[in-house]
Parts: C-alpha cells; structure tokens; sequence
C-alpha cells in the first residue's frame, strides 16, 4: 500500500467513526425523556375504522354555520391568515365580556399550554400538574427542560393541599385541567381561588378549561380569577363542544404580561383563515351549543346510571363534568380485555396504562346510538368475563 492510499484509508477510517459516534444528532437529553403524545385511535390494530369514543370529540359535528364559513374561506387560500386572529378574538371579547387585546388564539390549545410552559420555566424550574392530568402537560414541560413534579391526586381529582404542598421558589407553572382530562373530575371554584392565594405571584397558574362549556355555567369563575390576577391564565378550545377538533382552534385570555409573552413566542400565523372563520360562526352559534350541552349531559346521565347497575360486576364509574365518563374496572374483567373486546365488537375506546390508568376506560359521550351500542357490547363482555 502506498503512502497515499494509507492515508485514504485513515481518513475513510476517521469519518467512519464519526458518522457512527460524535457526529450523530443527538437530541437533548429532557427531550429524549418525553414520550409522545399518544392520540386516540380511530382504527383497530389490524386497520378495520371504529366506531370512536377515544378523543373527547363532539358526536353532533360543528354548527352548519360553523361548516359552511370553512367553505366559504376555500377562494382565498394562496394568502396567509390574519396573523393576529383579529375578528375571532373581537368575537371572543365581545361574547366573554373582556378586552380583545388580551386574548391570543393558538393552533388548539395545545399549542398556547406549550407556549404558557416555554415563557416561563426552564432548566431548574419546575412546572407543577395533577397525577391523572392531561398528558400534554408533561410533554409541554420537558420540553422546557425544567422539572416535572407530579402532585398526588384526590380520588382521581385535583387536590389542592397536595399541589401546595410542592410549591417551592422555583415553581414556575401550575396545570390544572378543569374539568379535567382523563378522569372527567372538577374541582370546585373556591377550591381553585385557594390554590390560587396559595402560590407565589411569579408563579403562572393555567386553568385549562377545554371542556368549560359543557358545565352548566360555563366555568366563568377561572375567567374572574384570570380578570383579577397578573398570574392566571385560562386555556380554552373550538375541539369539543363547538366541534372543531380538525381546524385546531384554541385561545387563551390573561393579563397584559402574560399575553405579551405569548405573543412573542406562538407562531406568527398559527391559526388558519378557515377556522378562524369557522369559530366566528361556530361561537355565534348558541343554540348549537346549548343542544349539544343537553345531549351531553342526558347521555352522561345515562351512561353513568348503566355503568352504575353494573357494580356486581366490580365496575365503578368517576363522576364526570366534562363529555367522557372515565370507567374503572376491578372485578374480574380487566380494563386491558374490556378495551380489547370493544375493539373487537367495533368501537374505540381510551385505555390509558401509560398515565398509571391500567385499570380504567375513558368513554366519550356518542351519540344515542353509539351510546346504546357500546353499552350492550360492554354488558356482552363483561357477562363472557363473570
Ligand atoms: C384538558 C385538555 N386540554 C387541552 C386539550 C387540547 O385541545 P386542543 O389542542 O384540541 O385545543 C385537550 C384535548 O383533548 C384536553 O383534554
């Protein structure tokens, strides 16, 4: 070998090396800790399309209105949206009674809960949320690098002494999903105003209130509370009852400081010209809203009952504010053979062992039939399992 194919081999040697060692992307190590997110499933494992109760969607679609403004917005798609969300956030303003200039939409709220995280925790910080909360939480907080800290819930709820007790001079953010998302519980508003007089005032609290609109009231007291402090900000969507999961809409309302910093950091054009439109018409759409509330709540009543009668089977049900009921199961079929065997009677359902729900089913509210439906296919298995 000559001295200059040595040397090419070396050199062939060397970069070898690299490409398999130091030169590799290597993603930070808080970011290889996250698990990803894990959407419901709409198909089984072996691709039939499911009847799906796994994603908390409305089963009555959007408002007609909602439907047609997304089509009408089809002429204009070669320009960008409105980058500020105006008109929709004129819309919100005038319907929740507050100043436009401090809300600012995001593509669903999953993307503001993000941002909340990103303005004001990193490394050495912690970010604080519910065991049983919504999982986005923890994906929104690793990303950050700061440190997630797991408050013990209370019967599947938020627990308030439990969330202070964790409360440090490096809390940053605290979540709480009300109702919350997966177990459907609420926590009361005077329990919410006691967190709040419990934290620091350099600490965000974020009132998710994603199924706000299928209480009764609507959850104004987050808004109050929001109104009031320079440290809480409320989190809502167009996903559930307004029935516009596909155009990911959410918006979120707080003081000057906090909306400065999410406007500094969200995506310049972040939601689009169509559901922009789309939620205008959607949150004009009052009587749309206030039937798929009642349909909501009938059918909740009605499942809870059901579930209810099937005690003697070791089945227990969480009372839930929000469209899913979360079902427990500790007799003799497992939630692990219930979900299998809704997947085979032809319906998707929510097993969440990875958010340490081994043992539960989330159920979201159908329709009358999808209702009836995967009641009967329940009662089926769980009679195959007595
Ligand atoms: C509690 C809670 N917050 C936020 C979201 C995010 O909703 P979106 O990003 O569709 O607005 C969800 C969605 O399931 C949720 O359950």
């Amino acid at each position: 070998m000559c001295v200059g194919q040595i040397g090419r081999a070396l050199r062939f040697a060397a970069c070898a090396a690299m490409a398999a060692g130091m030169n590799t992307p290597t993603a930070k190590p808080w970011i290889e800790a996250i698990s990803a997110y894990t959407p419901g499933k709409a198909k089984s494992d072996d691709g039939r399309v499911l009847i799906k109760l796994s994603a908390n969607e409305n089963p009555l679609g959007c408002s007609p209105h909602a439907a047609a403004a997304l089509v009408d917005k089809g002429a204009s798609l070669a320009r960008y949206p409105d980058p500020a969300s105006t008109a929709l956030r004129e819309a919100l303003g005038a319907a929740y009674d507050v100043d436009s200039d401090l809300i600012v939409c995001g593509t669903g709220s999953d993307e503001l809960l993000n941002l909340i995280a990103m303005g004001y925790a990193g490394a050495g910080d912690d970010i604080i949320y519910v065991r049983y909360g919504f999982s986005v939480y923890d994906i929104a907080a690793r990303k950050t690098a700061a440190n997630v800290i797991v408050a013990p819930d209370k019967d599947y709820g938020t627990d308030v002494d439990a969330l202070l007790a964790l409360v440090t001079d490096k809390t940053r953010v605290v979540f709480v999903a009300n109702p919350n998302n997966p177990t459907g519980t609420y926590c009361s508003d005077a329990e919410i105003a006691r967190l709040h007089a419990g934290l620091p005032g350099n600490c965000v609290l974020v009132l998710d209130q994603a199924y706000g609109e299928y209480l009764e009231d609507d959850g104004p007291a987050a808004l109050e509370l929001a109104r009031q402090h320079d440290n809480v900000l409320i989190t809502r969507t167009f996903s559930k009852i307004y029935g516009l999961a596909a155009e990911r809409i959410g918006w979120c309302y707080g003081q000057p400081g906090l909306i400065a910093t999410l406007n500094r950091v969200r995506a310049p054009f972040n939601v689009t010209t169509a559901g922009q439109a789309a939620a205008i018409a959607a949150l004009g759409d009052t009587d749309f809203v206030t039937r798929s509330r009642q349909h909501n709540a009938e059918w909740r009543d009605w499942m809870a009952a059901e579930f209810a009668a099937l005690s003697n089977y070791g089945v227990k049900v969480i009372p839930s504010w929000a469209n899913f009921l979360m079902i427990l199961f500790e007799g003799n079929c497992s939630a692990e053979a219930a979900y299998n065997g809704l997947m085979a009677e032809g319906y998707i359902v929510r097993w969440l062992p990875g958010q340490g729900l081994g043992s539960g089913l989330r159920i979201t509210i159908g329709t009358e039939d999808e209702n009836r439906g995967v009641m009967a296919a329940l009662r089926k298995i769980l009679e195959a399992h007595a």
